[in-house]
C-alpha cells in the first residue's frame, strides 16, 4: 500500500512536472535548428527501427531509399514533425497544460488503434534524441530539457497504449 502510494505520486509527479521557461526555450531553440528537416528525421527513425516503418501500410516491406523521396513520405514526415512542433510551441506555459494533455492523449489513442506499442514509442524517442545529438547544438542542459519534455509526453502516451 505504501509502495503503491509512493508509485502513484511518482507517476503523477512525472506528468505534472512542467518545463520551466528556460527549459522550454532550450527545447524550442534546438528544435528550430532541425524542424525543417522533416524527411531526414523520419528517414533516420525508419533506418534505426525498421519495425516502425513496417507499421505504415504505404512503406511496409519497401526499401527505405526507394520511398524516402516520395510525396507520401514527405506528407507523413511533415505530419509527425508538425505535431512535435505544435506541442513544443505550447511547452513552458502552464496555461497550455490542458491543451497538451488532450493533443498527446489523442495521439496515443490514434496509435493504439493502429497497433503501435509503447516500446515502439520508446524506439522513436531513442532515434529522435540520437538525431538531435548529431544535428543541434547539444549539451547537458539541452539534453536534460529534452529528457524532461519527452518524459512528460511519453507518460501521457503510454497511459493510452
Ligand atoms: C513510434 C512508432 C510510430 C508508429 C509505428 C506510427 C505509425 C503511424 C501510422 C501507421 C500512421 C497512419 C499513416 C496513414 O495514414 O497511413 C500514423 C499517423 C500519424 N502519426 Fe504516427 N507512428 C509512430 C509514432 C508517431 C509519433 C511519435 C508521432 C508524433 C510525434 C506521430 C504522429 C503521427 C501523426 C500526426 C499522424 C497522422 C495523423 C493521424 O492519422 O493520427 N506518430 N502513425
Ligand atoms: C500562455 O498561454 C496562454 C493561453 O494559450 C496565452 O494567452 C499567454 O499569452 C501565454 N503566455 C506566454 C508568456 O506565452
Amino acid at each position: 500500500m505504501k509502495f503503491f502510494v509512493f508509485f502513484t505520486l511518482c507517476v503523477v509527479g512525472a506528468i505534472a512536472s512542467p518545463l520551466t521557461a528556460d527549459e522550454a526555450n532550450l527545447v524550442q531553440s534546438s528544435w528550430k535548428q532541425v524542424s525543417h528537416n522533416e524527411v531526414e528525421i523520419l528517414a533516420a527513425v525508419f533506418a534505426a527501427y525498421p519495425d516502425i516503418q513496417a507499421k505504415f501500410p504505404q512503406f511496409a516491406g519497401k526499401d527505405l531509399a526507394a520511398v524516402k523521396d516520395t510525396a507520401a513520405f514527405a506528407t507523413h514526415a511533415t505530419r509527425i514533425v508538425s505535431f512535435l512542433s505544435e506541442v513544443i510551441a505550447l511547452s513552458g506555459n502552464a496555461s497550455n497544460a490542458a491543451a497538451v494533455q488532450s493533443l498527446v492523449s489523442k495521439l496515443g489513442d490514434d496509435h493504439k488503434a493502429r497497433g503501435v506499442s509503447a516500446a515502439q514509442f520508446v524506439e522513436f524517442r531513442t532515434a529522435l534524441v540520437a538525431y538531435l545529438e548529431n544535428h543541434v547544438s547539444w549539451g547537458a542542459n539541452v539534453a536534460a530539457a529534452w529528457n524532461k519534455a519527452l518524459d512528460n509526453t511519453f507518460a501521457i502516451v503510454s497511459a493510452r497504449l
